[in-house]
């Protein structure tokens, strides 16, 4: 079956290995295992724990110690509204195998995560793309949404906190969203990996799935917990989507990684050293970041509120795609032009790594572009 290129995955693919200095990742600085037992004050007595399992399926659709734990991160969801997939990406993956039909109506709002339009193009859906701006703080203009959405509008897929943008939509316009969607009967689909990095107030803002009986979050354990590296995510429903799910599920998963589930059980138990760790990781990349925005007149941001990315624009005229090569090449330095993320003239910035390359790279970078 046809599929688009998933622009910012080809990105990563040709340019990351020979990067110098890489503000790309979207990840806080991922944690190894004796780093995560050292920040949850585990000794490696645990070792017997894990040598001890077993390595066979475990639990077909996640151990009840790893939903019971997901569930701590929502305000209302029983194990029956969880089920345990291959990463986010497997996650949305799954959602829309499970729900969308040729020919369904299904709005995207973007800029967002490639999956949330391409996937639905390629099963013959017909896509249209909601446009986030940059004149509404990067959050949906709510009557215009409300006319963009049909009557058949099967699903509108959301990405909350926002990748690329970092804008975190407020509780009260989530709740309108909700209404829309309600007025149309559709699904929501809410990416919400970066749940849990609000940088003010409560680090977890309202997850679609408490608050709406067709809202499906998609989680995972890679950028709120930094270790992308178990393949962990999950998907958050009402039980009949779930049942719906597990149907498709049973087909390309059977069950995760019996260590993935042990470690993700873990780490989740421990959310708040973790998250404590991260959130403190964030604020010094977005002081170093906004220090360089308001000291760069080529550039202008909207600080993020959420997540590990913002969304620069520069002031110079040349494509995000030859300005980001050239860069790379003459510098070293790798970032995501927007044009991967559909909207030109904007640079996505990762700022929650390495913070003395991130410092330098950005000083080395706005030397370069006075250039132009
Ligand atoms: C918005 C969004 N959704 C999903 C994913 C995939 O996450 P995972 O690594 O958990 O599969 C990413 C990864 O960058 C992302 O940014």
């Amino acid at each position: 079956m046809y599929i688009d290129k998933f622009k910012v995955e080809e990105w990563f693919n040709k340019y990351e290995k020979d990067a110098v200095y890489d503000l790309a990742d979207t990840c806080v600085e991922s944690l190894s295992i004796n780093e995560l037992y050292e920040l949850i004050g585990k000794s490696n007595l645990y070792c017997d724990e894990i040598f001890d399992k077993k390595l066979n399926y475990g639990a077909i659709h996640g151990s009840e110690r790893l939903k019971q734990a997901i569930s701590t991160l929502y305000s209302s969801q029983k194990m029956n509204n969880i089920t345990i997939t291959h990463g986010a990406i497997g996650a949305n993956h799954l959602v829309m195998l499970s729900l969308i039909e040729p020919g369904d109506k299904v709005v995207s709002v973007v800029p967002t995560y490639q999956q949330h339009y391409s996937i639905p193009k390629s099963f013959g859906a017909n896509v249209e793309m909601f446009f986030l701006e940059e004149k509404n703080n990067w959050l949906p203009d709510i009557d215009k949404l409300e006319k963009f959405v049909k009557n058949d509008t099967k699903i509108i897929c959301l990405n909350n906190p926002n990748n690329p943008t970092g804008a975190v939509i407020p509780d009260n316009m989530l709740k309108d969203i909700v209404e829309i969607a309600r007025k149309s009967n559709a699904y929501i689909l809410c990416d919400e990996v970066y749940r849990g990095l609000n940088h003010n107030g409560n680090s977890f803002s309202v997850s679609i799935a408490d608050i709406y009986e067709k809202g499906i979050s998609t989680g995972s354990m890679s950028k709120v917990f930094s270790l992308a590296g178990l393949r962990l995510g999950w998907i958050v429903a009402n039980s009949e989507i779930i049942e719906k799910i597990n149907q498709q599920r049973e087909y390309n998963t059977i069950s995760v990684g019996i260590l993935d589930d042990y470690f993700a059980s873990l780490a989740i138990e421990n959310k708040d050293l973790i998250i404590n760790r991260n959130l403190n990781k964030i604020k010094t990349g977005k002081k170093i970041l906004l220090d360089w925005a308001n000291s760069d007149a080529n550039i202008d941001l909207i600080p993020p509120s959420g997540g590990t990315t913002a969304f620069v624009k520069y002031n110079v005229d040349i494509s995000s795609t030859i300005l980001c090569s050239k860069l790379q090449k003459e510098t070293g330095i790798m970032i995501l032009p927007g044009e991967t993320l559909e909207l030109d003239g904007y640079l996505r910035i990762g700022y929650g790594n390495n913070f003395e390359q991130l410092e330098k790279a950005l000083s080395i970078f706005s030397k370069w572009l006075r250039k132009f």
